[in-house]
């Protein structure tokens, strides 16, 4: 029987995380290898033209699940129908910024985007924020799509728990596959708290089988936090195969589902849970089953871990008030 294609909407399509990504929604790797897909790009008027020369290269893959691709310059039209909504589109930083000094300049753009999921995506329609500051977007989006349940927004940290599992990894020669139970908590930001102290290496806890506080207090913490700032440094540009690759997982685990006894990490709205603010899109260690996510619950949390975590979300609810101001919610 041949399955209904699912609507994806990318925005940003003729950038460089939009490059890395489309291939790999069209080949598949999105929603899992018998799932056609049409997609719907979204770009400013000056770049429809670029994202038209990669439809054409879409076109050249002759990708077997992929059943059409329209490009608008228009969000209503955009998020038409749409299922899974992956907004990239938005300014990247450049060496020596934050994210979080992306804010005026980008969070202009969710606004509009919230209101046109609100009024024309699909009643099961999920959403992955990638642009920067990536929480505080997908809170504004999220703030102006009032009839789209609030659990549908998410931002992405999947890149931030792809980057923790591979500085764990060498640290302990251990395969990547070994390791289970990685959360990122808080911001997409240099706050970020990546927590050993619950993760496992072949079933031992992390932080005990590792055994090296100097390790984790000052370089591992550090590295996966300002990772993207040192990608920059090395490229010239910010990180996007392996954002797009994180993208890829985020989908794909939100609608497959995780491992048993595993979770990931997703920015999601917080319902009060481990004293985050209800209502700030903060990442924390989530299961996924049936294409809904569900906080892990009931983790001890030692004062170490307590202190990094208020501070990321007390730099979440900074940037809440921030965009108060600038009327952008
Ligand atoms: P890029 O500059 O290469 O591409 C951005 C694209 O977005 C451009 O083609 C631009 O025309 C388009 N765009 C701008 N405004 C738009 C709008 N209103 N509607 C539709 N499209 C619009 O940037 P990139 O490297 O692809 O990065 C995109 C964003 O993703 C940046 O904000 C970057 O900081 C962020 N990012 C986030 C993560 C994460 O882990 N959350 C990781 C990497 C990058
Ligand atoms: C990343 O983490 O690589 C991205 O958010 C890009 C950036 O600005 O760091």
């Amino acid at each position: 029987m041949t399955r209904t294609p699912v609507t994806v909407t990318v925005t940003g399509a003729a950038g460089q995380i939009g490059y890395a990504l489309l291939f790999r929604i069209a080949s598949g790797h999105l929603l899992g290898a018998d799932v056609p897909v049409r997609l719907r790009l979204l770009e400013i008027p000056q770049a429809v033209k670029a994202a038209e020369g990669t439809a054409m290269e879409l076109d050249d893959c002759a990708f077997p699940l992929l059943s059409g691709i329209d490009i608008f310059d228009d969000a209503v039209r955009a998020f038409e129908g749409t299922n899974v909504a992956l907004l990239v589109g938005a300014r990247p930083r450049t060496k020596g910024m934050e994210r979080g000094d992306l804010l005026e300049a980008n969070g202009g753009i969710f606004k509009p985007q919230g209101e046109a999921i609100n009024a024309g995506a699909a009643d099961d329609v999920k959403v992955l924020v990638v642009g920067n500051p990536a929480n505080t977007n997908a809170l504004i989006a999220q703030q102006h799509a009032p009839d789209v349940p609030a659990e549908r927004f998410t931002a992405m940290t999947r890149l931030d728990h792809n980057r923790a599992l591979a500085q764990l990894s060498k640290k302990a020669g251990a395969s990547v596959a070994d390791i289970r139970r990685m959360t990122i908590w808080g911001n997409h930001s240099a706050t970020q708290y990546p927590d050993l102290f619950h993760a496992e290496i072949a079933g031992r806890n992390a932080a005990e089988t590792v055994n090296d506080q100097g390790w984790l207090e000052n370089e591992f913490i550090p590295t996966v936090a300002k990772r993207g700032a040192a990608i920059i440094e090395a490229r010239g540009a910010s990180s996007a195969a392996s954002a797009a690759s994180a993208a890829i997982d985020h989908v794909h685990t939100w609608v497959n589902g995780t491992a048993d006894g595993d979770w990931t990490s997703m920015a999601v709205v917080s319902d009060g849970s481990y004293g985050v603010p209800e209502g700030l899109i903060s990442s924390f260690p989530v299961t996924t089953a049936d294409g809904e996510w569900e906080i892990v619950q009931g983790l001890e949390i030692d004062d170490f871990s307590r202190a990094r975590i208020d501070a990321s979300v007390a730099e979440l609810s900074e940037e809440r008030e921030a965009v108060r101001k600038l009327g952008l919610i």
